[in-house]
């Protein structure tokens, strides 16, 4: 175990979204260094099916194990709900995954009603029909496919007249239904919390894993003893998609010019920003 706690942690997603679990993260564990594979070229996972998904995470654990990581984030429900317990199995390092946060929304539910926005991918989940059974059983969920706005955030269109739309689609049937929290079942929709909330005009709590997320990493690092390491960390980021978009977008929500690599198959391909 010399050097142990050396070792980066791995945070995936199909693109752009982990990113919300890995600031929340950095946030809270300053000290960590991290590696990020955003496996933009495939994405959006949503509509893949699971044997796609396992195959395209495991690429990727594959090439974050070659890079030494000592724990991986799964920073993406879709991938989560579809091959965590897959990767489990197969894999000997510890997994932190996310899933729509059913639970807390429900007991926070003074109306009896939820929203779900997430993909389709998820929604249609045995792992999220399950948590829904577990957690939700006595209250009404109102599950909504959030279609179009991965690749929205993925454009950086966040703001875009089309984007608001798409929002207003899929959340004011929510409101009509008597929703009173909306839990966001995919790390991209952080990205567009202002506009959530215009939209809702305040009406929903909206529920963001990404600091629960954070802090299941710290309890994970804490129980095995890992999180020891005293200077200051540092990240380096992949994407099988464009470096450029993934340089855009993180210096538009960080305003830090990060260099992105170029991540294929789990082979490093060619590098710049
Ligand atoms: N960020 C992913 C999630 O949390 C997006 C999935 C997709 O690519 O469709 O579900």
């Amino acid at each position: 175990m010399s050097n142990f706690n050396f070792q980066p942690i791995g945070v995936f997603d199909s693109g752009f979204g982990g990113v919300s679990i890995l600031l929340e993260s950095m946030r809270i564990l300053p000290y960590e260094d991290y590696i990020y594979v955003a496996d933009s070229a495939n994405c959006p996972y949503g509509n893949k099916s699971q044997d796609e998904i396992v195959f395209l995470t495991e690429n990727i654990t594959e090439f974050l194990l070659e890079n030494n990581v000592k724990m991986i984030v799964v920073a993406c429900n879709t991938a989560t709900t579809a091959a965590i317990k897959h990767l489990r199995a197969k894999y000997s390092i510890p997994f932190v995954g996310v899933e729509p946060a059913v639970k807390p929304a429900s007991r926070m539910s003074k109306s009896g009603v939820i929203g779900v926005l997430a993909t389709e991918g998820t929604i249609n989940s045995d792992f999220y029909n399950t948590t829904k059974s577990r957690f939700a059983s006595d209250i009404k969920v109102i599950s909504i496919a959030g279609d179009g706005l991965v690749e929205a955030v993925e454009k950086s269109m966040m703001d875009n007249p089309a984007t608001i739309k798409l929002l207003e689609k899929y959340i004011l049937p929510m409101i009509d239904g008597g929703a009173d929290q909306l839990v966001l079942g995919c790390t991209h929709f952080p990205f567009l919390i202002e506009q959530i909330k215009r939209v809702s005009s305040g009406k929903l709590n909206v529920i963001n894993p990404a600091p629960s997320v954070a802090r299941r990493v710290k309890d994970v690092l804490d129980s095995f003893n890992f999180d020891i390491k005293q200077t200051n960390g540092k990240v380096e980021f992949y994407t099988s998609g464009s470096p450029a978009a993934l340089h855009d977008f993180l210096f538009s929500i960080s305003g830090i010019k990060y260099d992105v690599k170029r991540y294929e198959y789990g082979k490093v391909s060619s590098t710049g920003s």
